[in-house]
């Protein structure tokens, strides 16, 4: 695995990647989960290596940790705050990439709020790119570190039952998360109103509940989203307090699900909307903080990978 190359030069999406690939990137992150638990955090992987996080959308877990991530790899790591930037005097994305990447950089992490903008930017640069989150469309690194936490606790993916519940139609979170579970070989259920359910959602290959107790039942993973309001144009839910009753994931809806079912959740958490604090917190079920340890570990990986196809590798 060490010597392994990954076949592609950016991760924009899990569409595409095939099971190996999904595999490689999992095992690489394993290792890093134990390095990450030592004392010496630190490698020299990356060293003389530059990585810039260019993020246009709020982000507390994916900077970070794609932060500590290059860091711990031992790389130069810039944060650029986009309101900062000469974004905010009006240059346009593509000159921004441009500017970037006239300063020689190895890799490149972006969130932006229009679906296909990291993909429009990868054009343009040299370096890789991986994409942090783009409009409603992909974050694939959110679905790679879910996939890791899962395999952890489960053993396997393939022949799961996994309900994504809630906000499907505004989440890149789910739409990452459907190719790469599909991908694995498990069972996907998506959860929610109908005014939350993508309409292309029949070609999906998911089986759709409206009824939660019913999409529940018997499954092995029950991953919450978040409800995205600063995507909403119009009323989706006639009312918080009715979405918690149909949709918020409580102890009576969990009841339904295996016993040994582990609940999950992208963050950031909308307490009181789509999740109960009681199961939040729950430290027997609730693998949310973990979800959190595995982003590092995984975006380890995905950098360790992607640099490899840069040529002067510093040698470790
Ligand atoms: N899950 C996730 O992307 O969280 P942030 O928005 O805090 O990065």
């Amino acid at each position: 695995m060490t010597d392994q190359r990954f076949p592609h030069r950016h991760l924009l999406g899990i569409q595409g990647l095939g099971p190996q690939e999904i595999t490689a990137i999992l095992d690489l992150a394993d290792g890093y989960v134990d390095q990450n638990r030592s004392i010496d955090k630190r490698k020299s992987l990356l060293r003389g290596r530059t990585l810039v996080n260019l993020f246009f959308e709020n982000s507390t877990r994916t900077r970070t940790s794609f932060e500590l991530a290059g860091k711990r790899l031992g790389a130069d790591v810039i944060n650029m705050q986009t309101q900062a930037s000469s974004v905010a005097k009006g240059e346009t994305l593509i000159d921004t990439a441009m500017t970037l990447n006239a300063m020689h950089l190895d890799a490149l992490v972006v969130r932006h709020p229009d679906s296909g903008a990291v993909k429009l930017l990868s054009e343009k640069v040299n370096c890789a790119v991986i994409n942090g989150g783009d409009g409603s469309h992909e974050h694939p690194t959110q679905a790679l570190l879910d996939a890791l936490t899962i395999r952890r606790h489960k053993g396997r993916l393939a022949g799961l039952t996994v309900a994504i519940c809630g906000d499907v139609v505004h989440s890149r979170v789910a739409r990452s998360n459907i190719y790469l579970l599909n991908t694995m070989g498990a069972q996907v259920r998506l959860i929610g109103p109908k005014t939350l359910m993508p309409t292309a959602v029949d070609r999906m290959g998911v089986d759709v509940y409206h009824d939660m107790r019913k999409g529940l039942d018997g499954v092995d993973v029950v991953m919450m989203l978040r409800i995205q309001n600063e995507r909403m144009k119009g009323n989706f839910i006639p009312s918080i307090r009715e979405y918690f009753h149909f949709f918020g994931l409580d102890r009576e809806k969990l009841a339904m699900a295996k016993p040994d079912a582990v609940i999950m959740h992208p963050g950031p958490m909308n307490r009181g909307v789509e999740i109960d604090s009681d199961v939040a917190d729950d430290v027997e079920r609730s693998l949310i903080r973990e979800q959190v340890e595995m982003g590092v570990a995984v975006r380890m990986a995905c950098l360790d990978l992607l640099t490899r196809n840069i040529p002067n590798q510093v040698a470790v």
